[in-house]
């Protein structure tokens, strides 16, 4: 039965009934829509709005109904409307007249408002959970890999040498700003709509800070058309969601190149990778293409949401019953996506040899050789020009920077000795890379450090 007979003659037509519903995927709000309902309960007999014994009995059966839901004593009528219909003709079913009394001064509008914010304070919850789990793994692996000396990449070209601990912490960085968006946006989620009423508030002696405060949040809403109708707090979560799997599509982007024989950086543990049905030799890095392809859906998401809120006038309309799927789908995804990558990574092998050759490869070392004579007293843009032609004539002869003779160094440039060949190993160039922030192992384990502090 809808909360809402009375006016209406007819009973909803089937399919338009299936059409409304949201029990099929409110239903997962249960806990917070009963938690909502117990603070305006109590919020209500402490007011004297209802009998205090009242008041009492509402919230006792109600604890009852969530303890009955959790243990699976008692499951959600799927018929219901949504879930704030079946929690209280669940209660009324109960203790009668008094169950009907618990949606006084409150409206479906600010509770299903309020409901959705409990709900994706208690998810962000574990969504902060999950990100730190990578976090870990990331600051283990960079503790692993910390001196594996490696090409440092821009246009996916070559560039200076880095080393793999350090590639990894920046991913650390990213999901560092993640959690710390995360953290921001729920100071405005933590918010209580409850006394917006369907609207225009309401005329009875509400206490809303009560209810507020019973509920654990840190504040109220202040306009009562804004209380019901406003869901930045999902259009903040689904853009901070958004920007991490930015950084999950990336990061996986690059683990997909690490697997390929091209660069054969990393190799997937067999429990993270699948074959194929055809190829025997085939072993995919399929888990962080699924991360990859579902940013997709994530920003689908986002997408979904900033469209269903834009012409909508004030204050409730239908459309926003559309938010939840959305967001938590959103949710569900991200969190998949990094209970599934942390291991992934965790159990990856990374291939020091392979990385050391492919820093060898590329003159990653010729601005450190340009360098050289900088610190010789060669005005740096000379110098660049110089070991321009150096690399020029390596590539000509098929040497590297290492293996070309001193004389032909010399006839480049006088300001040339033999301490050249230490000024450009690349382990010299790397362990130089000292400035904070810099890829040298020394630094990397410093900010290992910082971040072991901070997670
Ligand atoms: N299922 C609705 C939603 O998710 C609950 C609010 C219904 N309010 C209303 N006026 N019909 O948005």
């Amino acid at each position: 039965m809808p909360l809402w007979q009375g006016r209406f003659q007819k009973e909803l037509d089937k399919q338009t009934n299936d059409f409304n519903a949201s029990i099929s995927f409110d239903s997962r709000m249960a806990k917070q829509d009963i938690r909502g309902s117990i603070a305006h309960a109590a919020m209500l007999g402490k007011q004297g709005i209802i009998d205090e014994a009242e008041s009492e009995i509402i919230t006792k059966t109600l604890r009852e109904i969530a303890a009955e839901l959790e243990s699976g004593k008692l499951s959600i009528d799927m018929t219901a409307e949504d879930i704030h219909t079946f929690v209280e003709a669940e209660l009324t079913k109960r203790i009668g007249d008094s169950g009907k009394r618990l949606h006084t001064a409150r409206s479906r509008n600010d509770q299903v408002a309020l409901d959705l914010r409990l709900f994706l304070l208690d998810e962000t919850e574990k969504l902060k959970d999950s990100i730190d789990r990578l976090l870990r793994v990331l600051t283990a692996k960079a503790k692993e890999t910390y001196d594996f000396v490696m090409p440092g990449y821009t246009h996916l070209q070559r560039a200076q040498p880095v080393t793999f601990g350090h590639h990894l912490l920046a991913y650390a960085e990213m999901l560092l700003r993640d959690r710390d968006r995360l953290l921001d946006c729920k100071k405005r989620m933590a918010v209580s709509p409850l006394g917006s009423g369907a609207l225009a508030g309401t005329t009875y002696p509400l206490d809303r800070e009560f209810a507020a405060a019973q509920l654990g949040l840190s504040g109220i809403s202040h306009n009562s058309l804004d209380g019901v109708s406003d869901r930045d707090y999902v259009l903040e979560l689904l853009s901070c969601l958004s920007i991490l799997m930015v950084h999950l599509s990336r990061f996986a982007e690059e683990v997909i190149l690490w697997c390929s024989w091209e660069f054969k950086f990393v190799e997937l543990d067999d429990a993270f990778s699948t074959g194929s049905s055809i190829m025997p030799q085939k072993k995919n890095p399929d888990i962080a293409e699924l991360v990859r392809g579902k940013s997709g859906r994530v920003f689908g998401d986002l997408m979904t949401m900033l469209t269903v809120m834009k012409g909508i006038p004030l204050a409730y309309n239908k459309d926003m019953q559309e938010d939840k799927e959305a967001v938590f789908d959103a949710l569900d995804t991200v969190i998949m996506c990094l209970d599934t990558f942390a291991p992934m990574l965790e159990t990856a092998r990374v291939r020091k040899d392979n990385l050391r050759a492919a820093a060898a490869k590329g003159f990653i070392n010729a601005t450190d050789c340009a360098d050289y004579l900088v610190y010789k007293g060669l005005p740096f843009r000379d110098a660049y020009k110089c070991v321009g032609q150096l690399v020029a004539s390596c590539i000509a002869q098929n040497l590297t920077l290492e293996t070309l003779p001193i004389e032909q160094y010399k006839e480049a440039c006088d300001l040339f000795d033999d301490d050249v060949y230490d000024a450009i190993n690349l382990d010299v160039c790397v362990n130089k890379r000292t400035v904070t922030g810099a890829p040298a192992p020394q630094c990397v384990l410093r900010e290992i450090e910082r971040l072991e502090n901070l997670i």
